[in-house]
């Protein structure tokens, strides 16, 4: 496995829940301290819009 994830093209629901529990610090494991950085700075309406977004690709 390597260290970024691919996430096109996974389900919208799943890919808004991760975001959203590193946004939270829910999910702590692996290198997710690097994203919490990241998702700090995107709403929650925001991650919504990215998961449903990439979903699609
Ligand atoms: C618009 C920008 C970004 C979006 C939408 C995004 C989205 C995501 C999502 C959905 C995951 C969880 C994937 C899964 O559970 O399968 C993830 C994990 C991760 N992201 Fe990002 N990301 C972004 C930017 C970045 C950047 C800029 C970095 C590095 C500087 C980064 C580093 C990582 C890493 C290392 C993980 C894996 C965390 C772990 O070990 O569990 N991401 N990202």
């Amino acid at each position: 496995m390597s260290v970024y994830p691919k996430i096109a093209g996974q389900a919208a629901g799943y890919i808004n829940n991760q975001m959203l529990d590193i946004k939270s610090g829910a999910r702590n494991n692996g290198q997710a301290i690097v994203m919490k950085g990241i998702m700090a700075n995107v709403s929650e309406e925001e991650t919504r819009i990215i998961a449903d977004w990439l979903a699609t690709q």
